[in-house]
Parts: C-alpha cells; structure tokens; sequence
C-alpha cells in the first residue's frame, strides 16, 4: 500500500474522534442517553413506591446539575415523559416528588399532558 494511503486513513480516525467528542466537550446540553441512565434507578419507585432507592436520588441530583439552561430543562423533560410513558403502571404523582425528596427541587412538573416546550 502507497504510503499516502495510509496516512490519510489515520488523518481520517483522528477526523471522526473528533466529531465524536466534539459535541460533549463543546457543548453541555443534555441528552436523552444522560437522562435515562441517570433516571432508571427510580423506576421501580415510580411503579410500586416504598423507599427511594439512593442511587434513584443521586440520579435526580446529576439531573438537577445538568440542566442548567431552560433548553437543558425543555430537552430533560421530554426525554423523561417519553421515557415514563413506556413504563406500564408508573405513577406521575409520585415520581414529581423525588425533586423534594431527594433534596434536589425539580423546577418543572412531568405529566403525559406537560407541554414540554413550555418548560423555562
Ligand atoms: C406547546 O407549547 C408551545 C409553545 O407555547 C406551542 O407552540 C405548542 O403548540 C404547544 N404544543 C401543544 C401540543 O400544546
């Protein structure tokens, strides 16, 4: 193989790691990704209720870190009323109070009937 050829397979690698990372370095908004993996330890409280699992309350807590801006706000609760709605039997009432459980205050409500663009 010509040398160019494969120099500038290894220009292309170094290309594509940079639009990989680049999004989450440059940028700090919220993905959905985040919001599930930080959110799925409370699900089995939203279902049956009992005690808050710790890892639930550090999940809501990173949430709270995370959304900073009202975009932040708008895309975590959209992920989390997609999120919710795939989960059979969850109970909206009392997923909105982890915020005040977790000593983590969410600034926003989750319901099916929340217009999340609304959300400031
Ligand atoms: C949600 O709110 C936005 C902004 O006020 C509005 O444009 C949109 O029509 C609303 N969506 C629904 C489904 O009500």
């Amino acid at each position: 193989m010509p040398k160019t050829a494969v120099s500038s397979a290894a220009f292309t690698v170094v290309l594509l790691s940079m639009l990989v990372t680049a999004p989450y370095t440059v940028n700090a908004t919220v993905t959905c990704g985040q919001v599930v993996t930080l959110l799925t330890p409370c699900i089995p409280f939203g279902v049956f209720g009992g005690d808050v699992p710790p890892d639930c309350c550090a999940g809501i807590k990173g949430l709270h870190d995370i959304q900073n801006t009202a975009e932040d706000r708008r895309t975590a609760c959209s992920c989390i009323q997609k999120g919710a709605a795939m989960i059979p039997g969850l109970d909206y009432d009392r997923v909105n109070t982890l915020g005040d459980r977790c000593g983590s205050p969410c600034p926003y409500t989750v319901y099916p009937s929340t217009n999340c663009s609304e959300v400031n």
